[in-house]
């Protein structure tokens, strides 16, 4: 065995196949709002996982360094089985009248437009930033037992968990191969982080009007002011994000300053997951 072939990743790509027959429509906390924003993030990552996985594979062939080209590999495998498993979902989801399709059909074509125009220090930025969001929520998603508690469905539960594990162990991987190739270019992962967070709050909104309205749920006051609260109101999920999230502009910012290594660990023992 070469020595290449010897060095292994520090996380592993776990196969996972959910079967969705018999998840409920409201799955979290039976509440409408609430459900359709986890559906509506579910929309975004089978296009978005691939944009992140095409912009590594554009220059893995610059990176000379045998321990992160292993990183790069596992990260690749872990987010190819991400899209499978939302794809799965959000086929299901539509099947059953929550049309995540059309919005998932739409973010590709929106990300493709990216790959057109960015060149592939840009792409990697895009990626590094929206890695930063994941990791972020997949922290909080497994700090906050009062969130994931309420998912009352344990096959979603379990996907969503398991998701979060994967983000926080291949968060630095991005960042890394970035800060490798292009050092100090603290300009273009700033102002790329601030173009993909507003694109992305633009399209969350438009898409959740989108979910309420297509289930009949506009009206909805009493799950509406259940959602926004939860999200952005005193403790909201969102509202306790923005720090970590903003921590990304500093200057000696890492991935690995926001640790979740026994976060990780309590979730593989609960998940009963390997490695
Ligand atoms: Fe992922
Ligand atoms: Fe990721």
């Amino acid at each position: 065995m070469t020595a290449q072939a010897q060095i292994k990743s520090s996380f592993p790509v776990r196969r996972m196949d959910f079967g969705f027959t018999d998840v409920p429509k409201y799955w979290f906390h039976d509440d409408p709002f609430l459900t359709h924003f986890l559906s509506n993030l579910s929309s975004l990552f089978p296009e978005g996982e691939f944009f992140f996985v095409t912009s590594m594979r554009n220059i893995r062939d610059q990176i000379d360094d045998p321990v992160l080209q292993k990183e790069i590999s596992a990260f690749i495998g872990q987010e190819a089985m991400h899209s499978k498993e939302h794809k799965a979902f959000n086929d299901y989801a539509t099947a059953h009248g929550i049309d995540v399709d059309y919005m998932h059909r739409r973010v590709g074509k929106l990300l493709k437009f990216g790959h057109r125009i960015l060149n592939h220090k840009q792409q990697l930025a895009v990626t590094c930033a929206l890695e930063h969001f994941t990791a972020t929520i997949a922290k909080q998603l497994m700090v906050r037992e009062d969130w994931n508690g309420r998912m009352n469905d344990p096959v979603m539960r379990k996907m969503w968990l398991w998701h979060a594990v994967e983000e926080s162990e291949h968060k630095s991987v991005c960042y890394d191969a970035y800060q490798r190739l292009y050092k100090n270019t603290y300009g273009t992962r700033a102002s790329f982080m601030v173009l993909a967070w507003s694109i992305l709050a633009a399209v969350l909104v438009e898409q959740q009007l989108r979910l309420m309205a297509k289930d009949g749920q506009l009206t909805n006051v009493k799950s509406w002011a259940r959602g926004l609260w939860g999200l952005f109101g005193y403790k909201g999920f969102l509202t306790q994000l923005t720090l970590p999230l903003l921590d990304y502009f500093r200057p000696g910012f890492h991935p690995e300053d926001h640790d979740s290594e026994t976060l990780e660990k309590k979730y593989k023992e609960i998940l009963a997951l390997q490695g």
